[in-house]
């Protein structure tokens, strides 16, 4: 039975999105050791496989403007109210090509831009799956959609990644998976404490009225 350790308090949830086609592969063995410390901490979890769908990329046709939600009605709208519900994102990906794996990309593209109910002060954390190379900046890529969405990035004591070809060789990567723990718990401590501050303070005061593409203001 898992109990949050403030009385009283809902349990705050985090929803974590596996960007690799493996349901059980490496990027699964490293959020499935962040899952198992979230609900040691008190967390709420649910994990979705994105990167075995078919989900095709925006089209920038604006008509989630319209509609509030993506006219392409696949997952990326089944995705978008967890997100609203979730306190926590974790986005895990595979390395592929020195990039995160295209299908997430893709996701995240639609589910970020798609979506009017704000993110602010959800917190955020990227975690990336590589065998040799390509970690840091598959790991700058995906932290951007928290960068420029308010959303404060939870980080651990070393990289985000893990290191394999397949989930046994991640099971050997004590440093890696030492990583994910730590990560979770510092992302647990930040929800939480966002969560009690919202409640204390509200939300601060964002503006959104200047929308300028040109360095003159034009
Ligand atoms: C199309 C493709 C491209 C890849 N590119 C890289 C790469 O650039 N660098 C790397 O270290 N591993 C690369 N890999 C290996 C995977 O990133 C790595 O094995 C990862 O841990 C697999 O995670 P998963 O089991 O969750 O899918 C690539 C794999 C595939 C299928």
């Amino acid at each position: 039975m898992i109990k949050d350790k403030r009385k009283g308090k809902n349990m705050n949830k985090i929803l974590l999105l596996n960007g690799s086609p493996h349901a059980h592969g490496c990027t699964a063995a490293a959020l499935e050791e962040m899952i198992r410390t979230f609900e040691e901490e008190g967390m709420k979890t649910e994990l979705i496989h994105v990167g075995n769908k078919s989900i095709r990329g925006c089209v920038a046709c604006g008509r989630c403007a319209e509609l509030g939600k993506c006219v392409f009605d696949d997952i990326v709208n089944e995705l978008a109210p967890k997100l609203e519900e979730a306190d926590g994102l974790v986005v895990g990906s595979p390395v592929y090509y020195g990039s995160p794996n295209a299908t997430l990309l893709a996701c995240l593209d639609r589910l970020f831009y798609s979506t009017s109910f704000t993110k602010h002060l959800k917190v955020g954390a990227a975690v990336v799956s590589c065998r040799r190379g390509g970690n840091t900046a598959s790991f700058d890529v995906l932290n951007k959609y928290f960068t420029i969405s308010g959303m404060p990035v939870a980080s651990s004591t070393y990289w985000n990644q893990v290191h394999g070809f397949s989930a046994e060789d991640v099971k050997k990567d004590l440093e890696g998976l030492q990583t994910m723990r730590n990560l979770a718990r510092n992302m647990a401590f930040m929800v939480r404490a966002f969560t009690d501050a919202k409640e204390k303070y509200g939300l601060p005061k964002m503006e959104h009225e200047s929308f300028t593409s040109f360095p003159d203001g034009k």
